[in-house]
């Protein structure tokens, strides 16, 4: 067999090397986490009234920068962005049985985040071509129950937030944004996330700057910071009125970042601007190499946006082609492709959605009094995201590997390679 026979049929695979993995964990973070061994204060807070209750020296430096860095005025971290999700979602007073319309293309904690606090998720149908909310769905998803919109920065661009904002404004909702792909990324030169009235970041160990595990969230309303500062630790502990208003959601958790971790994202958020400038440079050589490809759609920028390239996201058309995505899929994998994934999220069709079981077995928080309508999870809800998922939509984890030039061309070739050969691809069974 040459090389020119797809491995998939016995040829020999176009990419025999591994690649370097991506890694921005360098001598600043170890000596940032050797101070703080050394100083033996591992985390400064205290849930409690006091010095301790806005966590230790680290923790607020790190807020600080973040709160620069992002041009807010508030950033208060926590220990996962799941953590950060279901904090916001407190921290707006939803109230049970109140919707919130988000996204099915996500991951799962968005959704989650709603039912924390027994809100009922809300999914609308995405751009086929951004993978974010689209604001038309979100409108025909509102009804009198409606409090808030999370839009999701799906694989590291903005949604339409102009649109969503002004759908905010006239239905009287609060708009959060889950920008856990998309730190750095801006719209209308303004930094992802600081457009919602709470948004913020990842900072687990697959993101474009990371601590391990972590989050940040950003919001420039000072009764929100306050509000997610108290969620953050242990409100109940310390909140001090009789007013309902007050008293809502401060049923408190212990979401405190450590100050390791806080070391850790104090470097790595001054790393954030060269990472995205390479994970820009990947993409763009990606584009070039694999821009003229039959029926292959690479990722578009939105309008008034930058990508940051958390995923590289491709379309198929599978019709053009002759083939299905799984057949393309299996034969990028078999030449050594890395990170190719097949399909993404279909949040509104996991069991717990469909079966609408989330605590206890009957049905809560949808069966509940407090809910105003029934909300159920058809599959067909989300056409778009639905077709996107289960038949025309792969994509590459370009954050897996710091990729050289070399390394982009040779991925390029084993892509090239499988186009060169769609015809005995199609033969086989
Ligand atoms: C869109 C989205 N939302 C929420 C999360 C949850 O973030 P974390 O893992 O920091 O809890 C992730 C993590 O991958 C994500 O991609």
């Amino acid at each position: 067999m040459t090389n020119t026979t797809l491995a998939l049929l016995g040829g020999t695979p176009a990419i025999q090397v591994g690649f370097k993995p991506f890694n921005t964990i360098g001598d600043e973070e170890i000596v940032a986490v050797t101070d703080v061994m050394r100083s033996g204060v591992l985390s400064g807070y205290i849930g409690a009234r006091g010095e301790g209750f806005m966590g230790g020296p680290r923790v607020r430096a790190f807020e600080a920068a973040a709160a620069k860095y992002f041009g807010v005025k508030h950033a208060v971290a926590v220990n996962s962005w799941t953590s950060g999700l279901t904090a916001s979602v407190g921290a707006i007073g939803l109230e049970p049985g109140d919707e919130v319309i988000t996204t099915p293309w996500t991951m799962v904690a968005t959704a989650t985040a709603i039912l924390q606090w027994n809100g009922i998720p809300v999914f609308a149908d995405i751009d086929p071509v951004s993978f974010n909310i689209d604001p038309s769905s979100v409108e025909k998803c509102i009804s009198p129950r409606t409090k808030a919109i999370i839009a999701v920065d799906i694989f590291g661009q903005s949604s339409n937030m102009r649109a969503l904002r002004d759908i905010a404004t006239r239905h009287n909702l609060k708009l959060l944004g889950d920008t856990a792909q998309a730190p750095g990324a801006k719209y209308f030169g303004d930094s992802t996330g600081t457009l919602a009235d709470i948004g913020g970041f990842s900072l687990n160990y697959h993101k474009h700057i990371h601590c391990g595990e972590g989050g940040i969230l950003v919001t420039d309303n000072d009764d929100y910071a306050a509000r997610l500062q108290m969620i953050r630790n242990h409100a109940e502990a310390v909140v001090d009125s009789n007013d309902p208003q007050v008293l809502c959601n401060m049923v408190g958790s212990n979401f405190r970042m450590g100050e390791i971790e806080a070391a850790i994202a104090t470097e790595q958020l001054k790393k954030l601007a060269p990472n995205i400038l390479s994970r820009q440079r990947v993409a763009a050589e990606f584009n070039a190499g694999l821009g003229a490809l039959l029926g292959l759609a690479t990722p578009k920028v939105s309008d008034g946006c930058t990508h940051v390239y958390y995923i590289y996201g491709l379309t198929l058309d599978t019709t053009a082609l002759g083939l299905s995505r799984e057949k393309i899929v299996a034969a990028l994998r078999a030449e050594g492709v890395p990170g190719v994934g097949s399909g993404y999220q279909n949040v509104h069709l996991y069991p717990v959605f469909q079966q609408r079981i989330a605590y206890g077995t009957k049905g809560f928080p949808w069966t509940s009094p407090y809910c105003g309508r029934n909300v159920t999870y058809e599959k067909g809800i989300c056409p778009v995201a639905e077709h996107l998922h289960a038949e025309t939509f792969m994509s590459l984890n370009i954050c897996l590997n710091d990729y050289s030039t070399t390394d982009v061309a040779l991925v390029v070739s084993a892509f090239k390679k499988v186009w060169a050969n769609l015809d005995p691809l199609r033969a086989a069974v």
